[in-house]
């Protein structure tokens, strides 16, 4: 057994993926016409040109409108098993992954078929050996209200939710914003985490105020917090996961930030690997796992203690866990 197939069948959590960013050109096209949608690309490399971005800003600009293809409860389902397919084949036995309901909601789908659908998935992903939960994200650059009044649409759906996040454009949408909005979920009961992009401006304010003022969970990229020392320090003693995405970076700012990652993992925080947006930035979490390795030179004993990492910093009891670590 080479090192890449080791690394791909390592048994392994996925905790940063936006379910939506999975959606492969095929299942695309597939959705399309099944909902009578006309798109500019007729083939999949047409669809595969189309998927074009230097940064974060205009990844997002290709991004939502792909969406558009989504309209139906069983869109919604489709668009998961096809990503949990893809994720059996790269070790994971765990997700706990986003989804972005006012991307869906604002063209007018009904957020019951969103969760629904995706629900749905989460629990016949059972038979490809893997447990899912579903993060619902807010976009930050909508408004706080807009977060609010999304937040409480979920109650109903409380048991099918497991946690809240944010994404979207950090640029002017610090995590104060949505200060309020974070605090009632807390008080419902819901988990917590917020994107701190790669290099973003105010990075070290933002991861500052993620974990001061907003108490969450777990930390979305958050690399960043190698410039701070003190940073590092809260974030060990928290132990709160960081969720990495090399192959993303590597896409949104032309580094895989390999050696930040690695800095971190030998500092003990607990680094996690993962894939982000997997059909846009070309590789699942395999591939995260053996192009960090690569480039890296970390051994293999410590990608073994990336993959344990992101079984300890899952949001499942202490006796679940034992199963996987
Ligand atoms: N939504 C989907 N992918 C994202 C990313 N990489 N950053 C911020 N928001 C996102
Ligand atoms: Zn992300």
């Amino acid at each position: 057994e080479n090192a890449a197939e080791f690394l791909l069948n390592l048994p392994k959590a996925e905790l940063h993926l936006h379910v939506e960013g999975t959606l492969e050109p095929d299942l695309k096209l597939e959705l399309a016409a099944r909902n009578n949608i006309e798109l500019d690309q007729k083939t999949i490399e047409e669809v595969q040109a189309s998927y074009q971005f230097n940064d974060l800003a205009s990844f997002l600009a290709v991004y939502y409108p792909a969406m558009n293809v989504l309209q139906k409860e069983e869109d919604f389902y489709d668009l998961a098993m096809a990503y949990f397919r893809r994720a059996a084949q790269n070790g994971v036995k765990r997700t706990e992954m986003f989804f972005d309901p006012q991307a869906h909601t604002s063209r007018g789908v009904p957020f019951a078929d969103v969760v629904n659908g995706y629900h749905r998935a989460t629990q016949d992903a059972a038979s490809l050996g893997i447990a899912s939960e579903l993060i619902m994200c807010f976009l930050r650059d909508f408004s706080a209200e807009s977060a609010a009044e999304h937040l409480e649409l979920a109650i109903p759906f409380k048991g099918k939710i497991l946690g809240l996040g944010l994404d979207s454009d950090e640029r002017n949408n610090p995590p104060a914003k949505f200060a309020d909005v974070f605090a009632r979920g807390r008080e419902l009961g819901f988990k917590l985490t917020m994107h701190c992009d790669i290099d973003q401006v105010g990075s070290i304010e933002h991861i500052r105020q993620v974990i001061e003022d907003i108490q969450v969970d777990r930390i979305d990229h958050g690399t960043n917090i190698v410039e701070n020392p003190e940073l590092v320090a809260v974030v060990k003693e928290k132990e709160l996961g960081l969720t990495c995405c090399p192959v993303s970076n590597s896409f949104v700012t032309e580094d895989m930030k390999a050696t930040e990652i690695t800095q971190l993992l030998r500092e003990g925080v607990k680094v996690t690997l993962n894939s982000d947006d997997p059909a846009y930035f070309g590789g699942y979490i395999g591939r995260n796992y053996i192009d960090y390795h690569a480039k890296s030179g970390v051994s293999l004993e410590e990608m073994v203690q990336i993959a344990k990492n992101s079984f300890e910093v899952c949001w499942i009891s202490d006796e679940e866990k034992a199963q996987y670590v």
